[in-house]
């Protein structure tokens, strides 16, 4: 394989599993331009929510997503989705009503439709910014956003320490219940795609994973 100057690393995994910290280290490390997709799907529902519109009503989503005008605002390496030019706040995309309600948004082709060529877009944005890549996370980047990705990884987790996390995080998660609906949904559901680099993070401290990544990477960067 020949050296590659632009680098596309694919990172998926089940709620808690270590997807943030471990794509937000390689961003850095790596000077790739760092999408957390999972953030994107919570500001679609925070502003449904908002609305007043409900994940069991599709034809009301449908309307309120033809409205919107999704956009970026680059913080450092950190790629985050605007709505009509304004970020949504932070404590808007962790609260115990989106975490609720998230996951039965993003089982709606409608709204993952909305996503998905805004996803993509970002690898251009990446390369115009000058980033040396871009590092994606989410539930279905290896296998419907970038299958052709340089790496793919997915990170289990076993679902007892994923909720400790959560809980010293002091958030309100149902994790295995998001993971049930994540991998079950019929519109790109979570999963492995063959291909990808399986890792369990249960026993694994960040770093050590952070390491087991970044050696990839320096491969792919050096033609390996
Ligand atoms: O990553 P995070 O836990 O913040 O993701 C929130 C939710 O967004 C997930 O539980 C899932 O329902 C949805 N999601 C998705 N596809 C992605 C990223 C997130 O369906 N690529």
């Amino acid at each position: 394989m020949s050296p590659t100057s632009f680098i596309l690393v694919a990172i998926d995994g089940g709620a808690a599993s270590g997807k943030s910290s471990t794509a937000r280290a390689l961003s850095e490390r790596f000077h790739l331009l760092h999408a957390d997709t999972g953030s994107y799907y919570r500001a679609l529902s925070a502003r449904l929510l908002h609305s007043g519109v409900s994940p069991a009503a599709p034809a009301a989503v449908r309307a309120e997503l033809t409205d919107l005008h999704l956009g970026t605002h680059c913080s450092g390496r950190h790629a985050q989705l605007t709505i009509g030019g304004d970020p949504v706040p932070e404590a808007d995309l962790r609260s115990d009503a989106v975490n609720a309600a998230v996951s039965h948004f993003a089982a709606l082709p409608e709204v993952r439709a909305a996503l998905l060529p805004y996803q993509r877009g970002l690898a251009d944005l990446a390369r115009t910014h000058g980033f040396q890549g871009l590092v994606m996370e989410g539930r279905d980047i290896g296998s419907v956003i970038f299958p052709h990705a340089d790496l793919r990884i997915f990170l289990h987790a076993d679902p007892a320490e994923r909720a400790r996390r959560r809980a010293r995080e002091g958030q309100l998660d149902a994790v295995a219940e998001r993971d049930r609906l994540d991998s079950s949904r019929e519109n790109s559901p979570m999963t492995c795609p063959a291909g990808a680099v399986a890792i369990d993070t249960s026993h694994l401290a960040l770093p050590a994973v952070v390491e087991r990544i970044a050696a990839l990477i320096t491969s792919r960067l050096l033609g390996g």
